[in-house]
């Protein structure tokens, strides 16, 4: 309804109403979606779903979603998803998101300057499956040791200034962890306070069908960087470690 709003003709202050009545709902959306997923959990009742999709193109969604809030605060996002990761999946795709939506969401909220950087790395895998490790590193403000311990509790956040200086209600990594778990895998946290924060988590996905691994012909299979500078400068194509370091003047 707001996105229709947006698109009538407004003036400049009913325009920027618009917008903030538009992410207020979001907000609330997103505050709804987790204690629903929190409740399901603690019903027993929550259930992955299994169907095909490529990690790369989920991966580059995610940096196109946050490219601009990176962008805005001045921290650069890469993602690096080498070529001997498997991308051809089948498992569930939206709840890989939402893990993946809620740490880089943390990473950038907690980081004023310098980067984040979410990667992939292929654990093991056989002929049916593959176990892949996540991680997402930032050089936010860090967590305490004696936080770091409870953050993945409901709820938690790492202290009581928190939700008033950045928001959020506490539940993110609590949902993750048992979505984690729940695809096999598990997460656990690395943090200093005042130089960063490192997130990792793994979890198995079965391999498409060699049949149906079409979609893995469009992509090229090599190591692949991208970042929030790239897209700034409008440019969209994955680029080698190679050409990034040319770029970026390394
Ligand atoms: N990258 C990070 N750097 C510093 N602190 C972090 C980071 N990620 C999480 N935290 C701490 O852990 C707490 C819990 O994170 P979690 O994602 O569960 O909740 P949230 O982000 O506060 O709210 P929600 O995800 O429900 O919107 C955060 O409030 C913050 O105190
Ligand atoms: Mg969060």
């Amino acid at each position: 309804m707001m996105e229709l709003l947006q698109q009538t003709a407004l003036v400049v202050k009913q325009k920027r109403y618009v917008e903030i009545a538009r992410r207020s709902a979001e907000t609330l959306l997103g505050i709804i979606n987790r204690i629903l997923d929190l409740s399901k959990i603690e019903a027993g009742k929550l259930e992955l779903e299994n169907h095909e999709f490529n990690l790369r193109e989920l991966v580059e969604d995610l940096t196109d979603m946050f490219g601009e809030a990176a962008i805005g605060k001045g921290v650069e996002l890469a993602c690096f998803l080498p070529a001997s990761v498997p991308t051809a999946l089948v498992g569930d795709a939206g709840r890989l998101r939402q893990i993946l939506t809620n740490l880089i969401g943390n990473a950038l909220k907690f980081t004023e300057q310098g980067e984040v950087v979410v990667s992939a790395t292929l654990i093991e895998a056989d002929a049916k499956s593959a176990f892949i490790q996540f991680e997402v590193k930032d050089t936010g403000i860090g967590i305490s040791p004696s936080d770091q311990g409870r953050i993945f509790d409901a709820f938690l956040q790492a202290d009581g200034t928190t939700t008033r200086r950045y928001g959020g209600t506490g539940l993110g990594l609590s949902i993750a962890k048992e979505l984690c778990e729940m695809m096999g895998g598990s997460i656990s946290i690395s943090s200093e306070p005042g130089v960063g924060s490192i997130f990792r988590f793994s979890a198995r996905f079965a391999h498409q069908p060699s049949g149906a691994r079409i979609s893995e012909n469009g992509y090229r299979r090599r190591d692949s960087f991208r970042t929030s500078a790239q897209r700034s400068s409008n440019q969209r194509e994955w680029l080698s470690p190679e050409r990034l370091s040319r770029t970026r003047g390394r």
